[in-house]
């Protein structure tokens, strides 16, 4: 490895795209800087943000490595790379979530709340709330990622339908909307990892929800322990790949490869996505850590829960909904009472 000072004082790493040398330890990778491309129109039109440096190619004309985290949501990158390839999945991202939409919708109908208003707060690049309304319901969505919100929005217009799509974190849902909705959907809470994300993110939730609306979410089999999580995690990360070629495009000149590399630590998964772009012939290398925790079984999820204004979450639906996933609930839980944002 070649590390040199730059003349702003930060490490630059030189390499040749060699695989291997970019699946590093978490704890080393952030302590490389990164060498990047001139902005370019097709990278406009990719629209990845990037910091304006001169190109530093090196001798044998290869870039090296570009860590995300340190100036995108690393959410945000996973969302851009999958609009660009979105000429592969447009005909069937609904496939995946069907089963999850139905699901969701016995528990509203169970529940009386089949005609409510309900609110996709992890909607990501718009696929689930899509087939919600698809499937009957008052859907609107939220993300934090301002990128992914407005390609929600354009994605739906392109499908046939008007859907409202605003940016918010979880924990800022009551400031970000004057509506109050009958049920919230959120399938990525399990990605939270301490005790006071989860409850902030469970406190916005509820504050946007009205007294008697439902939280529905990716949760924890009910009665579940933290043995029985070990146990479940432990069965299905023996069938996990510890590396997989994701996809494969190609967009005029710039194709993308990406990859994923899961390790697991004690209480979570990190998992590895990289991104190995050739634009115009110049090589280089995307890569962020997304932390998957696994510290959430159904005590946990009670705790939180309580704590933040919702009664004991319950079991609707196990592993099914998950497909290709790790193996998941589907619980929910009801908002109680009524809180100072939900009130007025
Ligand atoms: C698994 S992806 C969502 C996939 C999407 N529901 C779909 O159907 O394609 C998880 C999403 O949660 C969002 N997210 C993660 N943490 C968040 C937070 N604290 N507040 C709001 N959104 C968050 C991410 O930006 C990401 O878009």
């Amino acid at each position: 490895m070649d590390l040199r000072n730059r003349t702003d004082g930060e490490k630059v790493e030189t390499a040749k795209v060699d695989p291997a040398r970019y699946i590093r330890p978490a704890a080393e990778q952030h302590l490389v800087s990164c060498r990047l491309q001139p902005v370019s129109q097709s990278r406009k039109w990719l629209d990845i943000p990037h910091r304006s440096e001169p190109n530093q190619q090196d001798a044998h004309g290869f870039c090296a490595i570009m860590p995300v985290r340190d100036f995108m949501e690393l959410w945000d990158a996973v969302h851009r790379w999958d609009w660009f390839r979105r000429s592969q999945w447009l005909g069937n991202f609904r496939e995946g979530k069907r089963l999850l939409a139905a699901s969701i919708a016995g528990v509203l109908k169970d529940l009386g709340l089949a005609e409510g208003l309900v609110l996709d707060c992890s909607c990501g690049l718009g696929f689930q709330a899509i087939v919600l309304r698809e499937a009957g319901l008052r859907v609107h969505g939220a993300d934090r990622g301002e990128f992914a919100v407005d390609r929600a929005r354009e994605l739906a217009r392109d499908v046939g339908h008007e859907i409202d799509f605003f940016v918010s974190r979880w924990d800022e849902l009551p400031a970000k909307t004057q509506l109050r909705f009958d049920a919230v959907f959120c399938d990525a809470l399990s990605w939270l990892h301490t005790d006071e994300e989860m409850v902030a993110a469970l406190r916005g939730l509820r504050g946007v929800l009205q007294a008697g609306g439902v939280l529905i979410f990716q949760g924890a089999p009910q009665g579940s322990d933290a043995a029985d999580l070990r146990r479940d995690s432990e069965d299905w990360w023996a069938n996990v790949p510890s590396a997989s070629l994701r996809w494969s495009h190609t967009e005029g000149a710039v194709s993308c490869t990406a990859l994923s590399v899961p390790s697991r630590g004690d209480d979570y998964i990190d998992w590895r996505q990289l991104y190995l772009i050739d634009e115009n012939g110049a090589k280089r290398l995307e890569h962020i850590t997304l932390r998957e925790s696994l510290r959430w079984n159904a005590g946990r999820f009670t705790e939180m829960a309580r704590a933040a204004g919702f009664d004991c979450p319950v079991t609707r639906a196990v592993q099914a909904w998950s497909p290709g996933g790790r193996p998941a609930a589907l619980n929910y839980a009801v908002a109680v009472g009524a809180t100072a944002a939900s009130s007025g």
